[in-house]
């Protein structure tokens, strides 16, 4: 299977086999072909959180499970349970049109219903976690269907239970539980000025435009969006750095400790709009990785070392990758 198309990084990579599932009763006999051929299977959604080598030599199954529906209410709040397939952004609009706000400042992230919690998207004051409900997981160890409600997902920032066993679990549907009282989230700078009284579409509209003006589109310039994880480091790393420069950004996270900002850490390193071979830091947002064009896996990896090792020398402070390698 080629899989270019199914990156949004546009690396060039194949697998050994390739597959669309459309219902959960394929995983089964599709995972003992697997087996048999002594090949590890992953799924894919939207590949938009990945970095893929140049041949995976295994079975890649497509994520193709589509289905939205209104399943009743649970408090004050309204229950959707959508089809790990589905487009995440359609997915916000179609609740827009239904008629249930929520999900707007979540609008225009890349990728897939069923990746959404492995790493508990989040973005301009919202985490999925905010307006999760359950999720039916599919167990590869024992072919079993589970459902995992909120606290057993574990959620953190860009984290979840299911991040920590990679491959274990496939995600089949995500119930999502929709304010019936629903207020605008307009705490984000760049949302601060929007009336108090504005509605849902109003504020999709702006978190599109926000995303447009500063995140390459991965139609055009491939990316996986952030490159790195906003690290929450202990109080004494960030007022090291606070008193060389007073405005850096820093908030505060739990536990007395303080996220500080990788963009702004990765731009003071020096290495916004850095390029190694067709693999680049973008000039306009110096958290997103680019591909110029051509770019391999090793390309990506290598500038993603350069840059962990430049923030870490300059400042000691440790990024985390965000996108998966597979
Ligand atoms: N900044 C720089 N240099 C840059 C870009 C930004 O110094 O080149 C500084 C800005 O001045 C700002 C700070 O970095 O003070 C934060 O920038 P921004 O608001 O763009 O957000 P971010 O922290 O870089 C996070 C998420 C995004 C999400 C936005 C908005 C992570 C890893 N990333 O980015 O999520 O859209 O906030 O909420 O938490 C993603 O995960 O792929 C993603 C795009």
């Amino acid at each position: 299977l080629d899989l270019q198309r199914h990156n949004t990084f546009g690396l060039p990579a194949r697998a050994r086999f390739g597959t669309t599932i459309t219902h959960a009763g394929q995983l089964a006999p599709l995972l003992a072909e697997a087996a048999a051929m002594h090949l590890p299977l992953r799924v894919l959604g939207g590949g938009s959180n990945v970095v893929l080598r140049p041949h995976f030599e295994g079975v890649i199954a497509l994520m193709g499970i589509a289905g939205r529906d209104i399943v009743g209410t649970h408090g004050d709040h309204t229950l959707v349970q959508i089809g790990a397939g589905e487009n995440w952004h359609s997915i916000v609009e179609w609740t827009l049109g239904q008629g249930l706000p929520g999900l707007e400042n979540l609008a225009s992230i890349p990728g897939t219903v069923g990746a959404a919690p492995i790493q508990n998207i989040g973005a301009y004051g919202l985490e999925l976690v905010d307006r999760f409900h359950s999720l039916q997981a599919f167990d590869a160890t024992d072919n079993s269907i589970r459902s995992f409600d909120r606290d057993e997902c574990e959620f953190a920032y860009r984290q979840s239970f299911f991040k920590r066993a990679p491959g274990r679990f496939i995600v089949l549907s995500v119930t999502l539980a929709l304010p019936n009282d629903w207020r605008p989230n307009l705490a984000y700078p760049g949302l601060i000025d929007i009336p108090a009284d504005a509605d849902a579409k109003t504020i999709m509209d702006r978190v599109v435009a926000i995303r447009a003006s500063k995140l390459p589109d991965w139609r055009v310039t491939g990316n996986a969006g952030s490159f790195f994880h906003n690290p929450i480091v202990e109080p004494e790393v960030a007022q090291a750095i606070a008193a060389e420069f007073p405005s850096s950004p820093r908030y505060p996270a739990a536990d007395g400790r303080i996220k500080l900002s990788a963009a702004w850490l990765i731009e003071r390193a020096g290495f916004k709009g850095h390029t190694h071979g067709a693999a680049g830091v973008s000039p306009n947002h110096a958290l997103v990785v680019v591909n110029n064009g051509g770019a391999t896996q090793a390309e990506i990896t290598d500038l993603a070392a350069e840059i962990v090792a430049g923030v870490a020398a300059r400042f000691g402070v440790q990024l985390v990758q965000e996108p998966e390698l597979l």
